[in-house]
């Protein structure tokens, strides 16, 4: 019998950290396949914590967190490596190599992974690179690039990969407004190739212009699951902008996401 499992699921999930800090109580959600949520609260809500869990950089006190079906706290700590790998993280300070240029940087991830095909690493950091909006940047060095094009070189090194589930963490968070609004594009793009994508954010703006799920936790207790939603219940008045308007997809960029065995 075949059963559909959502891709993410948490189930009741407590975080006590040491110290006694209850970051999360009772937090239960599933995502499906090829979902966008943004994951909002103020600042110690719990948004990092769940993103941490998903990671497995943290354990639940109770409950349990389940990726496509598989409970992660029964992985054995072997099978941690290759558990990560099948999910993508981007950071708010991008964490780039400093030395090495925007495509070696994300060749490394392919590396890493265990790809070392000088032709597949090749045409999937191109693509990658393209589906970002990096084309003719490959040979720069990181600090020859602005704040926006760094973190859409973070974005690419999380994809080249072809991971599963996108998880971002304050990802606009050290970037000017129309900068953050270019990055959230590119999330929102990639999500239209059938990326499941997860982004923690304090952005009220741009959450409110994406008109997406929004999960909000207050004291780590998930308040609100709403699709289609704003970063608060009521937002006093909505932006002028309406909805993203996106690029149409172009058709290379699905080269990396369609997670061909590397
Ligand atoms: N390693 C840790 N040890 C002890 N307490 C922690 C640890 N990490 C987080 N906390 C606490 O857990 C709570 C939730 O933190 P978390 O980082 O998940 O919040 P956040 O919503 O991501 O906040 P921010 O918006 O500031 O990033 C906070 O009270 C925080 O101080
Ligand atoms: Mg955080």
């Amino acid at each position: 019998m075949v059963t559909s499992e959502p891709l993410v699921r948490f189930q009741g999930v407590d975080k006590q950290y040491s110290g006694g800090i209850q970051a999360l109580s009772g937090v239960s959600f599933t995502m499906e396949a090829g979902d966008f949520a943004f994951l909002v609260g103020p600042s110690g809500s719990g948004k990092s914590t769940v993103l941490k869990l998903l990671l497995r950089d943290e354990q639940p006190t109770s409950g349990h967190v389940y990726l496509a079906g598989a409970s992660l706290s029964r992985l054995q700590r072997g099978a941690v490596p290759a558990f990560r790998r099948r999910m993508g993280v981007v950071f708010q300070d991008f964490k780039l190599l400093p030395r090495r240029t925007v495509a070696e940087n994300v060749a490394f991830a392919l590396h890493v992974h265990g790809t070392h095909r000088r032709g597949v690493v090749r045409d999937r950091v191109m693509a990658v690179l393209r589906l970002v909006g990096l084309s003719g940047k490959e040979g720069r060095l990181p600090d020859t690039l602005s704040g926006g094009e760094q973190q859409r070189v973070s974005i690419a090194r999380a994809l080249v990969t072809g991971p599963e589930l996108l998880l971002a963490d304050e990802p606009t968070g050290n970037l000017d407004p129309d900068t953050a609004l270019g990055i959230m594009e590119v999330f929102v793009r990639i999500n239209e190739y059938g990326m499941t994508v997860l982004v923690a954010t304090h952005n009220r703006e741009l959450v409110d212009m994406c008109r997406k799920r929004v999960l909000q936790l207050a004291q780590g207790r998930l308040v609100r699951d709403e699709s289609l939603g704003s970063y608060d219940r009521r937002p006093a008045t909505l932006p002028d902008h309406g909805p993203l308007s996106l690029p149409s997809p172009q058709p290379v960029a699905a080269i990396a996401l369609e997670g061909q065995p590397v």
